[in-house]
C-alpha cells in the first residue's frame, strides 16, 4: 500500500509539472486589461484622474479578487527594545532587536524585528527590510551564520540599515494553521470571501514595521525599501502597492501572483497556486482557476500601483516556474503609469540578457544566472538602484 501511494504521489507530481507550460510558442494570445480605462469604460489621461479614480479602483480589485482587504485599524501598538548591541559586526553597526506588539479586541501578536544600523551614519539611515519567508538562520543576529539571502554586512558597508522579520510571526505558512497569527486579531476576515489571508498578513506586518520605523530616529522613513523573495516577493509587492510610505519595492523571483503576468499561463498557474497554497489568497481568487482571462486585473496593474516609486523585479535563468519573460513584460506594461509622472523607463524593448542588470529607476530588472533564490548578486544590484536614484 505504501509503495502504491508513493508511486501515485510521484505520478501526480510528474503530471503536474508536465502540465505547466514552459514553451513560449504555446503561450496563448491574450489581451491585458487596460490600466487607463476605468470599470465604467472611461479613459484616464491625467495624474489626478489616476490618483483619484483609477488607482483606488485597481487597488480595490486586487483586494476583492486576490489578496484580500487590508485592515488598517488596531487598538494599540507597542515597541520594546528587547536587546541591543552597540558594537555589533565588529563595531560597524548597532543591533536592535525590537518587539513590535499589536493589540486589537484583547488579542495581540508580536513581530520580532531585527535591525542593524551603520554606526558611522551622520544622519538617519535608509533601510532595506526583508520579509523573510525562509529559515531564521538567514537572519542570524549574532552574525555567526552568514547568508546571501540577507547579506547584512554588505548592506551596512554600503551605508544602509538592514532589517528583517519572519513571516511566521504574522501567519504560519501552512494551510491548516495560517489563521494563528494576525487573523486572530481580525477573525471577521476569515468569514469574508474578500478577507485577508497569509500573504495579506505578511504585507500587513511590513506596514506595522513601517509604523515602528516612523518612531525610530535612526531611520530615514522617507527611504524604506521593502524586499521579498518569491512568496515573500508577492507580499513585498502587495505591501508597497497598498502602503505608499514604502519608498521602493524589491520583488525577487516573485512569479505567479507576484510580478509575472497571469494571462501568459507560463510556468506556475493560478489553479496550481490556489491548490498547493490555498491559504495565500482570498476565496474569490479561486474563481479564476483556469480562467486567467476573466480576471479584471493582471499583475502589470499591481506594479502600476507602486508608481511613481521605484520598483526592482528580478528573475533567475533556471527559474522558468516564475516566468522571467512574463515578469519583464509586466514591467514594460506598467511604464505608461510612470510616464504619467514624467518618468522615462530605462528598460530595453526586449528582455535583457542573463546577468545584464538594469538597476535604474523607475523600473529596474535583471535575470540572474542560476536557481530560484535571493543572493548577494541580487542585493548588490538593489544597492545600485538606490545609488542611481536622482
Ligand atoms: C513555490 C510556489 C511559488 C513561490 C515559491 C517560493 O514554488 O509555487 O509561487 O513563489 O514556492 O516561495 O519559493
Amino acid at each position: 500500500m505504501k509503495q502504491f501511494l508513493t508511486a501515485l504521489f510521484l505520478l501526480v507530481c510528474i503530471v503536474n509539472s508536465v502540465a505547466q507550460n514552459y514553451d513560449e510558442a504555446k503561450v496563448p494570445a491574450y489581451v491585458l486589461p487596460e490600466i487607463f480605462t476605468t470599470s465604467a469604460g472611461q479613459g484616464v489621461k491625467s495624474r489626478k484622474a489616476w490618483e483619484d479614480v483609477r488607482r483606488p479602483e485597481i487597488l480595490k480589485l486586487f483586494e476583492d479578487n486576490i489578496y484580500g482587504q487590508m485592515p488598517k485599524d488596531y487598538d494599540s501598538i507597542r515597541y520594546t527594545l528587547k536587546n541591543e548591541d552597540k558594537a555589533a559586526m565588529n563595531g560597524k553597526a548597532r543591533l536592535k532587536d525590537v518587539a513590535v506588539q499589536v493589540f486589537r479586541n484583547k488579542k495581540s501578536i508580536q513581530i520580532n524585528l531585527l535591525l542593524f544600523v551603520p554606526n558611522n551614519a551622520k544622519k538617519p539611515s535608509p533601510v532595506f527590510v526583508l520579509i523573510n519567508n525562509r529559515g531564521k538562520d538567514n537572519t542570524d543576529p549574532t552574525r555567526k551564520i552568514k547568508s546571501g539571502f540577507w547579506p547584512a554586512e554588505m548592506v551596512i558597508d554600503s551605508g544602509y540599515a538592514v532589517a528583517a522579520f519572519h513571516v511566521s510571526d504574522l501567519a504560519p505558512d501552512n494551510k491548516e494553521t495560517y489563521m494563528n497569527g494576525v487573523l486572530q486579531l481580525y477573525p471577521e476576515h476569515l468569514k469574508a470571501d474578500n478577507g485577508m489571508r497569509a500573504i495579506g498578513a505578511w504585507a500587513w506586518g511590513a506596514s506595522r514595521v513601517m509604523d515602528y520605523f516612523e518612531n525610530d530616529k535612526d531611520i530615514d522613513v522617507k527611504n524604506v525599501i521593502v524586499v521579498g523573495h518569491s512568496r515573500g516577493g508577492k507580499a513585498s509587492l502587495w505591501a508597497a502597492a497598498q502602503d505608499q510610505r514604502f519608498a521602493v519595492c524589491v520583488t525577487n523571483c516573485s512569479g505567479n501572483t507576484g510580478a509575472a503576468l497571469a494571462r501568459r499561463q507560463f510556468g506556475e498557474r493560478i489553479t496550481r497556486i490556489n491548490t498547493t497554497f490555498p491559504h495565500w489568497f482570498n476565496n474569490n481568487y479561486k474563481k479564476f482557476n483556469d480562467k486567467e482571462n476573466e480576471l479584471p486585473v493582471d499583475q502589470h496593474m499591481l506594479i502600476a500601483l507602486i508608481a511613481p516609486r521605484p520598483l526592482y523585479a528580478t528573475n533567475a535563468s533556471k527559474d522558468l516556474w516564475a516566468d522571467p519573460t512574463g515578469t519583464f513584460l509586466a514591467l514594460k506594461k506598467a511604464e505608461e503609469v510612470y510616464a504619467l509622472y514624467g518618468m522615462k523607463s530605462k528598460l530595453p524593448a526586449n528582455p535583457p540578457g542573463i546577468n545584464v542588470p538594469v538597476p535604474k529607476p523607475p523600473l529596474a530588472y535583471h535575470n540572474r544566472e542560476g536557481e530560484h533564490d535571493l543572493t548577494a548578486y541580487d542585493w548588490g544590484n538593489f544597492i545600485k538602484l538606490m545609488r542611481s536614484r536622482p
